[in-house]
Parts: structure tokens; sequence; C-alpha cells
């Protein structure tokens, strides 16, 4: 029962310029056509549990990348599009209900994804694992991943990769007390 943050960002921590934008990164050399580890990870986990934001970002890319059931944080949303009505389902509430609600359904290994949800997330003590491939641009500005915490939060790291000759990607555990 692990919940997992797997997310890409720039040398200065941003992970979309200021209007939501990730075309930064899609204009990244990538020669080998890699996937650069997304989908093994994906393997790993039963579900997504993202951001409204994220995921309207998401549907404006016109094609549903997930082989995963996608669960929405939203208080605003009441209903996904239909067309991805049996792929993505809309939760609110408290993240550690909700946590426990999906895991007693069976959906044990979460991908959590947004930046506001990661730092949700995090600040409830609810991340386990976060792997973190930077790229080297400054931003200048943006949607920050990290945010406020009450306490540190410390993690090992557990292999940094360089792919490319560009990307440094990062796999941390959080710290066992
Ligand atoms: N670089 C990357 O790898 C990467 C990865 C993911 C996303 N992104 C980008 O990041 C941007 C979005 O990040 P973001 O930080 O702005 O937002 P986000 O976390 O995707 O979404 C925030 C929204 O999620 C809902 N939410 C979050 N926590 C909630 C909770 N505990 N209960 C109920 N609802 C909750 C709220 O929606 P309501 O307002 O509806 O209540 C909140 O406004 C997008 O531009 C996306 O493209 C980049």
């Amino acid at each position: 029962m692990k919940n997992y943050v797997y997310i890409a960002t720039s040398l200065d921590g941003y992970i979309a310029t200021e209007d939501g934008s990730v075309d930064w990164l899609s204009e990244i050399p990538n020669p080998n056509d890699s996937d650069y580890g997304f989908n093994d990870f994906i393997q790993g986990v039963d579900a997504i549990v993202m951001g409204r934001k994220t995921f309207e970002k998401v549907l404006s890319f016109g094609q549903w990348p997930y082989t995963k059931k996608v669960f929405v944080l939203s208080s605003k949303l009441k209903e996904v599009p239909k067309e991805v009505t049996d792929k993505a389902e809309i939760i609110a509430g408290d993240i550690k209900d909700i946590t426990a609600d999906l895991n007693k359904k069976g959906f044990m290994n979460l991908y959590i994804d947004g930046g506001k949800t990661v730092q949700s997330f995090l600040r409830e003590g609810l991340i386990d694992e976060m792997v973190i491939t930077r790229i080297p641009v400054l931003l200048g500005s943006g949607i920050p991943l990290f945010g406020k915490l009450d306490k540190p939060i410390r993690f090992d790291e557990v292999e940094t990769e360089i792919l490319d000759e560009l990307l440094v990607k990062s796999h941390y555990k959080i710290t066992s007390k």
C-alpha cells in the first residue's frame, strides 16, 4: 500500500508555466522516443489520483493517455466528460478518508499527480515514494511542485539516473522513522 509521485520539474521546481502550459516538456529532445520508464512505473500502480487542474490539462490533449483508472479530486466538477466516464471518476473530501476508501476498494498503490494535490498528500504524510525528473530549464515562474509544510519531510535517495545526457531522474523513498 503505497502512494507515489512521478513527475517532471524545471530546474527551479515548476511543473508548468503560470498559465498551466507543459509545452516546455514536449520540447525536450527525445532522440530515442523513450517514455523514460513511465510505462514500467504505471504498471506498478492500481490507480491514479489527480487534481482537477491536471485532469483538465490531460483532457485538453484530446487523447486519453492512461491505462489505469483515474480518480479526479475536485469540489467544482460533479461529473467527467462522457468520453471518459469509464476511465475517470470525480472524488472529493478528506484525502486520508479518500485514500483509505480507495485502498478498501482494492486500489492499493496510487499515483498522485498535480502540484496542489501532491502538496496536500505530502502535508498529510501520505506520500511514500517520489520519482522526480529534473529538466534543465529555468522557467522563472510557474506552478510549483512543492509548497509549505508544517515540518520537514525527509527522504532517502534510492537511485539517480541521467537520461539522454539531459534529464536527471531521481527516485526517493520516505525515510522510515
Ligand atoms: N510537469 C509534470 O510532470 C506535470 C504533472 C502533472 C501536472 N502538471 C501540470 O500542473 C498543473 C496543475 O497543477 P496544480 O497544482 O495547478 O493543480 P492540481 O493539483 O492538478 O489540481 C488542483 C485542484 O485539485 C482539486 N483538489 C486538490 N486537492 C483536493 C482535495 N484534497 N479535495 C478536493 N479537491 C482537491 C481542487 O479542484 P477544485 O478547484 O475543483 O476543487 C484544486 O483546485 C497543470 O498545468 C498540469 O499540466 C505537470
